[in-house]
């Protein structure tokens, strides 16, 4: 029997997949890396010197041979839209657990009807393992100031730019409109409007935007009414006026560097108690493979629970001391 203790990073080649596949290296972990470019993928494992696999997402008996020795897959190949299904199947068919760091609602709801088969195969399913991290746990530390606490208000300032890749995946979360839990449901909000959070030291209005706390953070709160906010138009408002191949790959560490991005996290309890605190981390591509990576790592050390989970569901606020240079700081 083959012993499963490596990690498979899908999607390697792509820039944050780069960027995960360095951050394994840096931690020592044991992986290999795979995507559907054979001379992207061949280069870098030359350069980070671990072992390859090039084939398609819909290479059935390619993905059985690449998961055979694995633990654990992150998926980076993203828009997820058309790579989730069918990684999420290769990993229930091998017994891996999943990963991935989409930023699509759909992707996530996928995962949560995934939930009895990842059960049935033991493993755990996580979508939204990159910044969600952050936001999940400042959700769940939130959550834990107040009794019984029924709604959640989140901000999201970010900082640093957008990649190409979430340029063109961030579509499929424009397409959805302003999409909001109330008393436990996913509903359309017509009439939202921008609100102002603080994110310590100054205030910004943010745009009523459906980031994925509606489904992750429900998973590991159960608050009934949730809403999001983002500082900024989503990316693809922008696309009818640019071509993506004339796009730039994503912020150049420089440009990640010069800058924060920040989650602000209001909580309101039974009895109109109110607490808030503020998620400060690196800007959101560095931050991102310091996040999944931390993740893997726990789940090759065997720290898991299986089933349909999101990032706090599994790890809770905990999981935010093995990442760098990111705090929680109360309101
Ligand atoms: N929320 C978060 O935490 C977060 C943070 C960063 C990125 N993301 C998301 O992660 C995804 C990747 O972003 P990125 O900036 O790394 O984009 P990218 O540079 O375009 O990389 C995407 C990678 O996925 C591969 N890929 C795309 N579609 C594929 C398909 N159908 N089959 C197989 N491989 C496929 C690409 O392969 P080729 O090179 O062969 O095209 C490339 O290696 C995006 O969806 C982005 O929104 C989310």
């Amino acid at each position: 029997m083959t012993t499963k203790n490596k990690l498979l990073i899908y999607g390697a080649a792509g820039y944050t997949g780069t960027m995960i596949s360095e951050r394994a290296k840096e931690l020592n972990l044991d992986f290999e890396i795979a995507g559907r470019e054979k001379d992207k993928i061949k280069a870098l494992a030359e350069t980070l010197n671990v072992l390859y696999h090039v084939f398609t997402v819909d290479d059935e008996a390619a993905w059985q041979k690449a998961l055979a020795n694995k633990q654990c897959l992150i998926n980076a190949a993203g828009p997820f839209r058309y790579t989730a299904e069918q990684a999420m199947k290769a990993c229930l068919q091998a017994g891996v657990h999943y990963l991935d760091i989409s930023a699509e609602l759909e992707t996530y709801q996928l995962a949560e009807s995934l939930d009895q088969k990842a059960k049935g195969a033991d493993i755990q399913l996580i979508s939204g393992a990159g910044l969600f991290v952050s936001y999940d746990a400042l959700a769940i530390y939130v959550a834990g100031k107040v009794r019984n606490p029924q709604k959640l208000s989140v901000g999201f300032r970010h900082f640093g730019g957008f990649s190409r890749g979430s340029v063109i995946s961030s579509q499929n979360i424009a397409d959805l409109g302003v999409l909001v839990r109330r008393d436990g449901e996913i509903v359309t909000d017509t009439e939202a409007k921008p609100k102002t959070f603080r994110f310590v030291n100054e205030e910004e209005e943010c745009l009523p935007t459906p980031l994925g706390g509606i489904i992750i953070s429900y998973k590991s709160t159960g608050i009934p009414n949730i809403e999001e906010y983002f500082s900024l138009k989503l990316p693809a408002a922008y696309l009818p006026d640019l071509y993506p191949a004339t796009l730039p790959d994503g912020p150049t560490a420089e440009e990640r560097a010069a800058g924060r991005n920040a989650l602000s996290a209001e909580v309101i309890g039974e009895n109109g108690e109110v607490f808030r605190a503020v998620m400060d981390t690196p800007s959101g591509y560095t931050f991102t493979p310091l996040a999944v990576v931390a993740v893997a790592n726990r789940i090759l050390n065997n720290d898991f629970k299986i089933g349909y989970q999101s990032p706090a569901s599994a790890y809770g606020v905990s999981i935010i001391n093995e990442i760098p240079d990111i705090r929680i700081i109360d309101l």
